[in-house]
């Protein structure tokens, strides 16, 4: 099979008024076609500034090193004007709030057969007709109706399958979705997330879905990147993470998982402490504070990624069940 996606040894730091912040430290990340990866993490460990650095949505104060290869095309020096026509119909993207992308002032039919017009080169008439197959696609119920309402009249789910049906709309070969369900709630989440894997079956995209929740990604990717203060930390086809899980991060960040079961009013195990400063370069392990296993050497010198061989990696001295 061949690879959509070989990122190398990426990094992104941001200028700030209090010096350099690192947002994302040496990433490699390859994707076959059709491969989902979900990026994991707590909040400010870089998933978006992953994902975006990939997509070539950096703001000017970021610099870059390392590699992005899309198609086994270099694409990290492209000029903006060729980025763009790889926007929607090479690479597609699925925010966590459609309301900031959907255009209020326009109605959902024209916003759909603008891409199809633009992108593909339809005509009207087929665009309109592509357009209605894709919201019977994505599970709209009036079709014809929906083409002529306006997002606010939409409810979030609603939105959120209409930014699905757009970004799918010229079949992409790779799909970002970042926190595609985190404003809706838990039933419509589950509904959304599986209609993305159901389309991405259907026209072999692969995918980055960027979440902080591991339970989000379990049944729905097929590895998963664990991303800790800019660092990607442990990396695993999905079972074998869950199997044989070596970063006490994963573990904790596993056990910070709300459970169906859990009774309301239950205090949630959160992980102790806070993600390192970003614009400081402490030695050692940037988890080693909040680490439950941490020893002298976690504080001393920071651990390399460690390759089991079976396409799981890790960054730790002392991984859980031990070294293989
Ligand atoms: N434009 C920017 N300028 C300066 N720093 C930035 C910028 N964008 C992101 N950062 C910093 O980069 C780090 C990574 O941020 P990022 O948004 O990727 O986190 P995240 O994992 O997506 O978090 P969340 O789960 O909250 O979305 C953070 O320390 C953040 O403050
Ligand atoms: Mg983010």
């Amino acid at each position: 099979m061949s690879n959509v996606l070989e990122v190398t040894g990426l990094s992104i730091t941001f200028a700030t008024p209090r010096g350099n912040l690192r947002a994302v430290n040496d990433a490699t990340i390859t994707l076959e076609q059709g491969e989902s990866i979900g990026v994991v993490g707590e909040s400010g460990s870089g998933k978006t500034v992953l994902s975006r650095a990939i997509m070539g949505l950096l703001p000017g104060t970021a610099t870059r090193t390392g590699s992005i290869k899309y198609m086994g095309n270099e694409i990290s020096e492209l000029p903006e004007k060729e980025l763009r026509e790889l926007w929607g119909t090479g690479m597609a993207m699925i925010f966590q709030d459609p309301m900031t992308t959907l255009n209020p002032v326009r109605r959902i039919g024209t916003q759909l057969t603008e891409s199809l017009t633009v992108r593909l080169k339809l005509s009207k008439k087929e665009a309109h007709e592509q357009a209605i197959e894709l919201l019977r696609r994505v599970r709209i119920a009036d079709p014809e109706g929906m083409m002529r309402k306006f997002p606010y009249q939409l409810s979030g789910g609603m939105r959120q399958r209409i930014m699905i049906a757009i970004a799918v709309s010229c079949k992409p070969e790779l799909l970002f979705a970042d926190e595609p369900t985190t404003a809706l709630d838990v039933t419509v989440q589950a509904q959304v997330l599986e209609l993305l894997s159901e389309l991405r079956k259907e026209f072999n995209m692969a995918m980055i879905l960027v979440t902080h929740d591991l339970g989000v990604v379990a049944g729905h990717t097929d590895k998963i990147a664990v991303m800790y203060a800019g660092d990607v930390v442990e990396m695993a086809p999905t079972r074998e993470l869950f199997n044989n899980m070596k970063m006490p991060y994963t573990e904790a960040l596993l056990k910070s998982i709300p459970r169906l079961d859990t009774p309301t009013g239950t205090r949630l195990p959160v992980i102790e402490g806070r993600l390192p400063d970003p614009t400081k370069n402490e030695p050692g392990c940037p988890f080693a504070d909040r680490c439950p296993y941490v020893a002298d050497k976690c504080r001393a010198e920071k651990p390399p990624l460690k390759d089991t061989g079976n396409g799981h990696l890790y960054r730790c001295w002392f991984p859980i069940g031990g070294e293989k």
